[in-house]
C-alpha cells in the first residue's frame, strides 16, 4: 500500500513538472535558426564576399577563415517571395535544373567546410573547385536572364 503511494505520488509529480516544464518553455529568440530572406541579388553578393573569405583563408592556411565562409555559403538567407516569384516565372520547368545547382554548391560548401575543420588543405582544394564550378554553371546557364528579368 505503501510502496503503491508513493509510486502514484512520484508519477504525479513527474507529470507536473513536465507541465511546469512546458509552461514555461519559450523557444530560444537568439539562435535564429530561419534568417531573414533576401533577394536574389544580395544573396549572389554576400556569396562572393564568402568566396573570397575562402580564398583569404585558402592563401594565409586559415582554416578558420575557410571553415566560416563555407558555413556562411551553405547557410546563405532563403530566397524572398519577390525574387523566387521571378526565377519561378523566368525559368518554369528549368526551375529543376536551377535547384540542382543550387543543392550541389550548399553540400560542396559543407564539404569544404569539413575538410577545412579537418585540415586538409588538399581536400579543400578539390571541393572549391567543384563549388566554384557549380556558382560559374549556374551562371552560363541562368544569370543572364534573371538578370534582365530582373531589370524589366
Ligand atoms: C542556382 C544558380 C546559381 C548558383 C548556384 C550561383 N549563382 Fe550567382 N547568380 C545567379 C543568378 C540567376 C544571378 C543573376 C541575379 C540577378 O542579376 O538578379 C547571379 C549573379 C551573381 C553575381 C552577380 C551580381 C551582380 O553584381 O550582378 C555574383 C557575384 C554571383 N552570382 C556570385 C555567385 C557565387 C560566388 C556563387 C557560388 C558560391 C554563385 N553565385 C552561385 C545564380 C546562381
Amino acid at each position: 500500500m505503501m510502496k503503491y503511494r508513493i509510486t502514484l505520488v512520484s508519477i504525479t509529480s513527474l507529470i507536473v513538472s513536465i507541465l511546469i516544464g512546458m509552461a514555461f518553455y519559450e523557444p530560444n529568440k537568439d539562435i535564429n535558426t530561419e534568417p531573414e530572406s533576401q533577394e536574389l541579388y544580395t544573396i549572389m553578393r554576400l556569396l562572393m564576399i564568402d568566396i573570397h573569405t575562402i580564398n583569404e583563408g585558402i592563401y594565409t592556411q586559415n582554416f578558420d577563415l575557410i571553415q566560416t565562409g563555407a558555413a556562411n555559403i551553405n547557410g546563405h538567407a532563403p530566397l524572398a517571395d519577390e525574387s523566387r516569384q521571378l526565377v519561378m516565372d523566368t525559368l518554369g520547368d528549368r526551375m529543376a535544373q536551377f535547384g540542382e545547382y543550387d543543392n550541389l554548391v550548399h553540400s560542396r560548401a559543407d564539404s569544404i567546410r569539413k575538410a577545412a575543420q579537418n585540415r586538409d588543405m588538399g581536400k579543400v582544394l578539390e571541393q572549391y573547385r567543384i563549388v566554384e564550378q557549380g556558382c560559374v554553371n549556374c551562371h552560363a546557364a541562368f544569370q543572364d536572364e534573371i538578370r534582365q528579368a530582373r531589370m524589366q
